[in-house]
């Protein structure tokens, strides 16, 4: 889990970090950013995330496609060889150059236009992408995630897609009863909307919520799912080599656990899938 540059004592702020906090924080991490999908966890993450996104990917690959918070290009890239035509875009200029350097290596520098951006101020046209992703929490980190959340929805065309995912609310309350139950039981009574997600310091979401801030901005929300990764203990998500069997068993559960409704707002992420109407 990072430290959190934001927290007084034991106490998170309610406040995200200024911007040139947030870039410099990424910034900092972009070298060693595509360390974690060697990792067991990382897969993981990846195998959920490919999944949905691949349910959303348009038939038509000149269908133009958006991957908001992109960082080092963990989605850009395979899309891109793929055969799709891809803006990437993200706050820190480090993260981006990492991604400059990896399509250059693939030869697909072409497919993938590089952007630096805030999230929450998007310098795309109303109606422009036919897929919008932020995948791994760009928009849990963003200084401004409500207006992230009306961006994102602004440039998607209407019948087009998005998929998403932020920090989950219960999620935090449920990693801070025992050790911090004040800050806890503001989490889930909605008096504090940050806490410690799997990316980092940001704005939590309840599956309630997160419906309804996109469906507020015209997404029609077609499934929220939960993303249990970080129930696994530390030591096997960092492990860099498995088993294939135990790999195929644990992304079954995964992804059962994911569909399974009663439990969606206890998944560490929760992955939005929607389409503008
Ligand atoms: C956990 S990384 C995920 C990167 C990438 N989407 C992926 O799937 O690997 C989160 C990214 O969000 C970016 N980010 C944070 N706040 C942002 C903002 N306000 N606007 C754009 N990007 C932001 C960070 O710079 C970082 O690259």
């Amino acid at each position: 889990m990072m430290l959190c540059a934001r927290c007084k004592g034991d106490m998170p702020e309610d406040t995200p970090g200024e911007i040139e906090d947030i870039q410099k924080e990424w910034d900092e991490r972009s070298t060693s950013y595509d360390a974690y999908f060697n990792t067991f966890g990382g897969k993981l993450d990846e195998y959920l995330r490919w999944k949905l996104i691949k349910e959303s990917l348009p038939e038509d690959k000149t269908a133009r496609i958006l991957d908001a918070g992109g960082g080092t290009g963990m989605v850009a890239l395979p899309l891109a060889g793929m055969g799709y035509a891809v803006t990437l875009f993200d706050l820190s200029p480090g993260q981006l150059r990492v991604a400059e350097e990896k399509l250059r290596k693939h030869e697909l520098s072409e497919a993938v236009e590089i952007i630096e951006a805030d999230i929450a101020e998007l310098p795309f046209p109303d109606e422009f992408f036919d897929l919008v992703l932020a995948v791994r929490g760009p928009i849990s980190l963003a200084t401004e995630p409500s207006k992230a959340v009306v961006e994102l929805s602004r440039v998607t065309k209407r019948g087009g897609r998005i998929c998403v995912d932020v920090s989950s609310r219960y999620w935090a309350v449920i990693q801070k009863y025992g050790r911090d139950p004040e800050t806890a039981l503001k989490l889930i009574r909605s008096e504090l909307d940050h806490a410690h997600g799997a990316h980092g310091f940001g704005r939590v979401f309840s599956p309630e919520e997160l419906e309804e801030t996109f469906g507020r901005n015209g997404i029609k929300v077609t499934g929220i799912y939960g993303d249990f990764a970080y129930y696994l203990p530390e030591e096997m998500r960092k492990e860099t080599k498995w088993e294939e069997r135990s790999y195929n068993q644990v992304t079954e559960i995964l992804e059962r656990l994911s569909r399974e409704s009663s439990v969606t707002g206890m998944g560490n992420d929760l992955i939005l899938v929607g389409e503008k109407y």
